[in-house]
């Protein structure tokens, strides 16, 4: 098959930024999908629908002549956020879930939930306004090794969740092990999960052997081989429960290339290429459209897109770099090197 033609995708997980950093963040992710996940972790964090609203306007403004673009906003939630907020989301035409970030589990989460007990009155309304509780599923404690964090968190944060709120809905982000996709299949359909391109394409491997890679750093960390596997056996196995979600993450590349370099990989502008290299590696390239265009659509509770796209089996080169901000770059995943599907 060297053409396929797929219902438009859309990213339910991706990080735009605010101000100067929109006018590369925006057309880059709104040139590959219709509607995107925001996430809030901003400085200051996105908090209440009023402020989400605020901020979709500022991404509406960097949105390019003739495309259509439709950004779904998130409230981060805070050991503070009000149940009436919840209210507030479910009159909202534009915000579609709340992001729960264990504090200082990632890039500017230092506001997020010390203690998930806190924010249960708040899970109480979301169940019952099925308004869906998006996850940084790690672990925080400095003792806990990075490698385990995710796993800890589905064991002592997650699985009591489960038990306490069965009806509600969660969508486990950038999973990254085979622990948290049998975690996620042994639920009801109420629980998915996102998959970025970096953990179908890559494991600890790609990052640290022949030295390190500080681009193929991202959180949570890419794991052994064996976890890939696995990723890539649920992503390309037609289950709903596994969707598209980039996590995409612009960072300038002195952020990155740095002795305390930030986590993330930038995916945006060849988000879809990158999938279909994964799909066609695995012999399921047929099952990219269920991943990237129907599933997460689905869990949300939102149409299908009704445009199309198309990739052909061709050479994409995948850019060295691109401008940002003032005068910095950003190196995105795998600058520079060439796939083997394009959008065209
Ligand atoms: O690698 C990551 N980067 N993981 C996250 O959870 C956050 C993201 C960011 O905002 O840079
Ligand atoms: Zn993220």
């Amino acid at each position: 098959m060297n053409t396929i033609t797929l219902t438009q995708p859309d990213d339910w997980h991706a990080h735009l930024r605010d101000g100067k950093a929109l006018e590369r963040t925006v057309p880059d992710l709104s040139s590959q999908f219709h509607r995107a996940i925001c996430m809030p972790n901003l400085v200051p964090p996105v908090k209440t629908v009023e402020e989400a609203i605020a901020y979709r306007k500022r991404i509406m403004a960097h949105v390019p002549e003739g495309v259509a673009f439709d950004p779904r906003m998130v409230l981060y939630l805070t050991d503070h956020t009000s149940t009436d907020e919840i209210q507030k989301i479910k009159q909202s035409e534009h915000v579609n879930a709340v992001k729960l970030y264990p504090a200082g589990a990632t890039t500017n989460s230092a506001n997020g939930v010390s203690d998930i007990r806190n924010v249960y009155a708040v899970l109480e309304q979301l169940q019952k306004h099925q308004v869906p509780l998006l996850l940084h599923g790690e672990v925080t404690h400095s003792h806990i090794d990075i490698f385990d964090r995710e796993k800890r968190f589905l064991d002592e944060v997650l699985q009591p969740v489960i038990q306490q709120f069965p009806d509600l809905k969660i969508v486990l982000e950038h999973i990254t092990t085979a622990d948290a996709a049998q975690f996620v299949l042994a639920q009801s359909d109420k629980v998915a999960a996102t998959i970025t391109p970096q953990h179908l394409l890559f494991n600890r491997n790609d990052m640290l052997v022949g030295g390190i890679k500080p681009h193929f750093y991202c959180l949570p960390i890419l794991k052994r081989q064996s976890h890939q596997a696995t990723l890539l056996e649920v992503a390309t196995s037609g289950n709903p429960k596994f969707f598209l979600g980039t996590d995409s993450a612009p960072h300038a590349q002195d952020a990155k290339e740095n002795a305390c370099g930030c986590a993330g990989c930038y995916s945006a502008f060849t988000a879809i290429e990158l999938y279909a290299q994964a799909f066609d590696q695995a012999g399921k390239i047929e099952r990219l459209e269920g991943f990237a265009s129907h599933f997460g659509a689905d869990f949300y509770g939102l149409p299908r897109n009704t445009q199309q796209i198309t990739l052909v089996k061709e050479d994409c080169i995948v850019p060295d770099s691109f401008n940002y901000l003032e005068d910095q770059k950003i190196i995105p995943l795998l600058a520079g090197k060439t796939l083997q599907w394009r959008k065209v």
